[in-house]
């Protein structure tokens, strides 16, 4: 089969039906091209055709025979990829080479397009991470411009680009299915098709006698160690294999290893296992009134773990109230809907395993891993591959513990690549809540009281649910002062995919329903919505919910005045046809950065070699928010050299230190914390040498450092294990206090804050939802880089929206992304973002995390809209036509 691709003659030996995305891939090893959906949906796989841009997992080899084809490793490091680079365009970098070929198509016949032919022209590639704002701002602007490096010391708080970002335009990153070591073997799972069901595996050895280039089938039989793993030391109790009965649906209960071939084609029918149905429950509703030990055994009530926080005396609250709200809302599960499905190897070297692939969270994975095996820790190496998404999800084992078992028992490597409908039915999700809520404020408007009760569907098996269930109620106060509050949350089991950690540990559902809640009240009160926030707005020297008192960097007012403008603008009546009510709606968040009092120490390590590079070790998995950047921008200023001038290693168990994992926006603050010790210390060790001034100005270059008007001989120097003739390594642990019996304690040194304004047009007649424009203020204390600050906004916007308006994920039902839809350019409004920096007492520089914060506003902020448009409050997410239509409805018949 003959072909060009990027301007050379190739021929290919693959069967003309094999996809082009896979030949490109498989054969050519052009990996820039990424697999998502393999089904035309996400446009990851986006590649030139004669020019035209084109899927190619739905393109065969024999239809291109003789074709042109184009792929992101035929661009030519042109204006656009740089334009990307400096727009802040890339996140993780997974949508990227399929965002650059669609752009290039556009570009090619039309050089100078406005914003909505760009945004219909990459309309068919969805990104999970940036919002698309700055996709459209590089389409746009890709004039070839240099960003110059900040100085020595300027580095916190310039807008540099992305440290790592050149691999990601280029399509030389590597995700986890990019890299699979010759003569590997591949994996298969078998899933349960049942939501629970009894199961019998029976002959395998004539099964894999009838199957060529099958090897060999492994059960919970193999498992060497322990057949668990889990998040929680407390709640380790996910098999990895099942191993009598299934308790969700996609379960694994054995996993089949062949070539790749063989697994490309295997059809899991044909193996040969049979099923019980068994009676499921998939609602708490159901589960709690199951027997006691339905799910799992050992949990009452089918109740895996409860969280309360109650401060002041409740009934009294209520009882010294003038105004009282109660509300009840529902959301669904959530899927994160990553681009990169999860993917890695796994091999044995000697007694020890290697993992490779997709994590945010390496040393968790190693220790979980080497439990599994039965391992000790330092015989297990996890060495993550680029993570193209991961927003809570691959926090959790997945595909690792199979490859993991199969590479020991075969002492071969062993590779795996989720399809879309694994990724979607198996791993985790953000958990469904119902929640029924009380507030109450007096006369003035101050509030008196909140009581609030959520229930959460936390699936099958523990995940983060604990985590869930105590974070919810330290957090469903927001961030306002309240004096008398009770709330408590629920974490239940259930015969569904366990729910697990999602952008903001179910802060979010619990904002909805107060921030809806709040919107009430404030009517109810006479009061402006803005100005009930303000009045309520926690306060330096105030303690929240849970009796803790900051006396600086309490910054929620400040994001509600910086709205101040857009929203005495955005209530002006607008001039709209009848059947259109333009709405404007307002909310907030806070979100304590890190792990809820419990130890969550992150080390950094920077070290300075015979020759003169200087090395940073930076553990902290860069899932596309930036943390190879922001940790390097910290780490240079604390040493006081150039930010270009440091070189990064990691992450990998073998190689860096301990960062923690990616989660709870800690890595700025935690790692930062370390980072910045890290480069103070270093920078110590050769001032002492030097007894020169602190200021002194500080090269290293051919080997030598010259400080002031002394210089030091690297070469003459002894080098350390780890190669290097200075090196420090530091440790920040943020200091917490444990949570009482009645949630009171001071379980986050940092929170941070912010507060989002949305504006959007309800279309009455069909119940549709236009956004407009959302401003959205957070506090971050210090912004290391203003432009990832950005990035992390109008991503996190991206996805409540998705939450607010059609995000709904149904076991069994909507394992894809076509069926279970996320936003895509079209979706977006304009957004502003307004940085606010208060600066926080314990974050490195005053920095606080973000992360997970700019999510939590935009659905109740929409919600809030869409009722002050039309009178219709949508209680039960998501805010489809048809909700939003029964709600005006509902308005109609009182
Ligand atoms: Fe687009 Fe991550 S940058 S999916």
């Amino acid at each position: 089969m003959k072909l060009s691709v990027n301007g050379k003659a190739r021929d290919l030996t693959c069967p003309p039906v094999t996809r082009l995305a896979d030949a490109l891939r498989d054969e050519l090893k052009l990996t820039g091209t990424k697999i998502g959906c393999n089904a035309g949906d996400c446009g990851a796989c986006t590649v030139l055709i004669d020019g035209k841009s084109a899927c190619a997992c739905l393109v065969p080899v024999a239809q291109v025979e003789g074709a042109a084809i184009t792929t992101v490793e035929g661009l030519d490091g042109n204006g656009l990829q740089t334009a990307f680079l400096r727009h802040g365009a890339a996140q993780c970098g997974i949508c990227t080479p399929g965002m650059l070929m669609a752009a290039t198509e556009l570009l090619a016949h039309t050089p100078t397009p406005s914003r909505v032919q760009v945004e219909d022209a990459l309309g068919g590639v969805l990104c999970r991470c940036t919002g698309y704002a700055k996709i459209v701002d590089a389409v746009m602007d890709i004039a070839i411009a240099d960003v110059p490096s900040p100085a020595s010391g300027d580095a916190v708080g310039a807008r540099i680009e992305r440290l790592d970002g050149g691999l990601k335009v280029s399509g030389k990153e590597l995700f986890g299915a990019d890299e699979v070591p010759e003569h590997s073997l591949h994996l298969h799972v078998i899933r349960s098709p049942h939501h629970r069901a009894r199961f019998t595996i029976a002959d395998t050895e004539a099964f894999l006698r009838n199957n060529n280039g099958l090897f060999a089938v492994f059960t919970a039989k193999d498992v060497p160690g322990l057949n668990r793993f889990g998040v929680i030391p407390a709640f380790v109790d996910q098999p990895v294999f099942a191993v009598t009965e299934a308790i969700f649906k996609g379960e694994a209960v054995a996993a089949v290893v062949g070539t790749a071939e063989a697994i490309k084609t295997f059809d899991s029918a044909t193996f040969p296992v049979h099923w019980e149905v068994l009676q499921a429950a998939q609602s708490p509703g159901a589960a709690l009134h199951a027997d006691s030990h339905f799910i799992q055994p050992g949990r009452p009530k089918n109740t895996l773990v409860e969280g309360h926080v109650e401060r002041g005396e409740i009934v009294n609250g209520f009882a010294q109230s003038a105004h009282t709200v109660t509300q009840r809302f529902t959301t669904p599960f959530i899927e994160h809907a990553y681009i990169e499905p999860e993917a890695g190897y796994a091999q044995r070297v000697g007694n020890r395993m290697e993992i490779y692939g997709c994590t945010q969270a390496p040393h968790m994975d190693r220790e979980a891993i080497a439990d599994i095996l039965g391992l000790a820790r330092t015989d297990v190496r996890v060495m993550p591959s680029a993570c193209g998404g991961g927003f809570g999800s691959k926090l959790d084992l997945s595909f690792q513990p199979f490859i993991a078992v199969a590479a020991w028992h075969l002492n071969r490597p062993v590779a795996i690549a989720y399809t879309r409908a694994e990724s979607m039915a198996a791993t985790t999700k953000r958990h469904p809540s119902d929640i029924t809520i009380k507030v109450a404020c007096d006369l003035e408007g101050k509030i008196t009281a909140t009581d609030f009760e959520g229930v959460f569907n936390t699936g099958a098996y523990a995940s983060w649910g604990p985590t869930v269930a105590n974070r919810v109620p330290v957090h469903a106060s927001g961030p306002y002062f309240t004096p008398h509050y009770r709330a408590h949350a629920k974490a239940v089991l259930t015969n569904c995919a366990p729910a697990g950690a999602f952008r903001g540990f179910g802060v979010p559902q619990s904002m909805i329903a107060l921030e809806c809640s709040f919107d009430l009240l404030a009517e109810r009160a006479g009061i402006d919505q803005l100005e009930f926030r303000l009045l309520n707005a926690l306060r330096n020297g105030e303690p929240t919910a849970t009796g803790q008192v900051f006396n600086k960097g309490v910054g929620i007012a400040e994001c509600l005045e910086a709205l101040r403008p857009d929203w005495e603008r955005a209530k002006q009546p607008q001039a709209r046809p009848l059947h259109i009510k333009r709405g404007v709606g307002i909310a907030t968040c806070w979100y304590g950065c890190g792990n809820t009092s419990l130890p969550n120490p992150s080390t950094i390590r920077i070290g300075i070699t015979p020759n003169g590079d200087v090395v940073l070790h930076q553990g902290a998995i860069d899932i596309g928010q930036g943390s190879n950047t922001v940790i390097t921008q910290i780490a240079a200023d604390a040493l006081g050299i150039p930010v270009h001038h440091l070189k990064l290693v990691g992450p990998d168990t073998d190689l860096t230190p301990d960062a923690g994992k990616t989660s709870a926006s800690r890595q700025t603050f935690v790692s930062g914390n370390a980072a910045k010790k890290s480069g103070e210390a270093l920078r110590a060790l050769i001032l002492r040498e030097t007894n020169v001034a602190d200021d002194a100005i500080l090269t290293i270059a051919d080997g030598t450092i010259t400080i002031a008007t002394r210089s030091i001989a690297l070469h003459d120097r002894p080098i350390n294990q780890h190669g290097y003739v200075f090196m420090a390594e530091e440790t920040y642990d943020p200091p917490t206090k444990p949570l009482d019996a009645m949630g009171q304690g001071e379980p986050y040194a940092v929170y941070g804050y912010g507060a989002q304004l949305v504006e959007l047009d309800v279309d009455t007649k069909l119940g549709l939802v236009k956004l407009i424009r959302i401003t959205a203020a957070h506090d971050v204390g210090k912004a290391i880089n203003p432009m990832l600050v950005e990035g992390q906004i109008e991503g996190g916007i991206a996805q409540g929206i998705g939450m607010a308006l059609m995000e709904d994920f149904i076991p069994g039902r909507t394992e894809n992304l076509h069926d279970y839809l996320i936003p895509t350019f079209g979706d977006m409004p304009e957004i502003k973002s307004i940085i606010i920096e208060v600066e926080d007492g314990h974050g490195p520089h005053g920095a606080k995390g973000l992360g997970e914060h700019v999510l939590i506003p935009t659905a109740p902020a929409i919600l809030n809209a869409i009722r002050n448009a039309c009178g219709a409050l949508v209680r039960h997410l998501p805010a489809t036509p048809d909700k939003v239509l029964a709600a005006i409805q509902e308005v109609e018949r009182l």
